[in-house]
């Protein structure tokens, strides 16, 4: 394999021989092919795509490039779920719970918040104690023995994605189908999963703004699945409203708990029943979705699910009467409401600026060095279709050491007040099998 030859031929559009693909990954993750050249590549592939056969190709070298974990030991069909990111979106504290507590186990290797997007692992760290650094031998036995663990991409999974995506990350080849779904199954498929849910959020506050770059995302990453031998389904859904009313890391964490209680905000409870009955089908413990859909509720509604979260929280070094008890969470010093300006209705809510004003709260992340705040973010009042009145709090602004602008400017801008509420839109956009 000749590193320049391989980028002439991508920039020639030409089709790359797999092994050629292979070749290069695996210099690059030993570090015999440097930056520059790994750069060259993946903006070749950004302008030029990829076929079916190097996607396959690159996936696989990505996947194989450390530890692929062996899950053998835990009985049954393994199945994980993975969101393309949004605002509000703390789907996993719920959905895990429920559907470990319904039979079906849950080994989910989660992300960190960037920019105006949260993460999985940030909320779960809000959780005085709790720890997502286990080590693959305990995560293991904690699947087998409680059904579900949340932890975060160790060093030795698909490590030359790691090392690719801060590549892209500093040479705007992110916003790529064929790198992005790559990059995400590689990692998925590392976890050692029988199969896969896939959230994939569409809309203002989403990284596929539009329901046509979304489905091809999902295509593409089912494909992917389907190749590997995995059972992979995705579903579009609507992030043109942040989900839920929570935005933050321990206020989301909250709402998640609400959720388990069979309350919580309706978006988040219809997602998690959505979600949870697809996982269960895959699981092979539910015989259809309505089956899925009617346990997934149950476990919700009469605290097996909220069990499996205390013993989870437990079992991962957390205080487990946190769960119940929200003054053992962060909580913010500061409370200062943005006021509607006018009289109507809630017409729009830019997912993306209320993101960037939780961030700029320190709910998120700026550059991925950043610290978080687990106790600061922003609790929404009104949501789409909402009456309104002049003065009337939108959000709650949560915060400690930072002063409420810009955020309240960025949430004011946020919300478009009309005349008359729009139309609806549902919920789940589509799915791909
Ligand atoms: N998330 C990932 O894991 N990889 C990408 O390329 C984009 C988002």
């Amino acid at each position: 394999m000749i590193p320049t030859e391989v980028i002439r031929r991508k920039r020639d559009r030409e089709r790359l021989p797999p092994d050629e693909v292979r070749d290069f990954v695996r210099a690059y993750t030993k570090g015999e092919v440097p930056d520059y050249q790994a750069a060259a590549l993946v903006m070749a592939i950004y302008l030029n795509g990829l076929h079916a056969d190097e996607l396959h190709a690159l996936t696989e070298a990505m996947l194989r490039s450390g530890e692929v974990l062996d899950l053998a030991a835990i009985p049954g069909v393994k199945v994980d779920k993975h969101s393309t990111g949004g605002v509000g979106d703390k789907l996993s504290l719920p959905l895990a719970p429920a559907v470990a507590a319904c039979g079906v186990a849950v080994p989910m290797v989660s992300g960190r918040g960037l920019g105006h997007t949260g993460g999985t692992l940030d909320k779960l760290e809000a959780i005085p104690g709790f720890r997502v650094d286990l080590e693959v031998p305990r995560f293991i036995a904690q699947v087998r023995d409680l059904g579900l663990c949340l932890i975060g991409q160790t060093a030795t999974l698909a490590p030359a994605d790691r090392k690719l995506y801060a590549l892209r990350d500093a040479t705007a080849t992110v916003d790529s189908i064929p790198l992005i779904a790559s990059s995400i199954m590689s990692k998925k498929l590392a976890e050692g999963i029988d199969a896969l849910v896939l959230d994939v959020k569409v809309g203002r506050g989403a990284f596929m703004k539009t329901e046509a770059r979304a489905r091809e995302l999902a295509q593409t990453m089912c494909a992917i699945g389907q190749g590997h031998g995995k059972r992979v389904v995705a579903y579009l859904t609507n992030m043109d409203q942040p989900l839920g009313l929570a935005i933050g890391n321990a206020t989301e964490a909250i709402e998640s708990f609400e959720v388990l209680k069979g309350r919580g905000p309706g978006d988040v409870r219809e997602l998690t029943l959505v979600l949870g009955a697809e996982m269960l089908v895959l699981g092979g413990v539910a015989a259809d979705l309505a089956d899925g859909r009617r346990r997934i509720g149950a476990a919700l509604d009469d605290g097996a699910a909220l069990e499996r979260m205390r013993r989870c929280v437990a079992a991962q070094g957390g205080d487990p009467r946190a769960v119940d008890d929200y003054g053992r969470l962060p909580t913010a010093r500061r409370r200062h409401d943005v006021g509607a300006r006018a009289a109507g209705y809630v017409t729009a809510i830019d997912a993306e600026g209320v993101g960037v004003a939780a961030m700029r709260l320190g709910a998120g992340r700026q550059k991925k060095e950043d610290a978080v705040d687990p106790a600061v973010g922003i609790a929404l009042a009104k949501k789409l279709g909402d009456p309104v009145a002049p003065g009337e709090p939108l959000a709650t602004l949560l915060m400690n050491d930072v002063g409420p602008e810009p955020a309240a400017a960025l949430v004011q801008a946020a919300y478009c007040i009309g005349p008359a509420p729009p139309a609806a839109r549902p919920l789940v956009l589509g799915e791909i099998r």
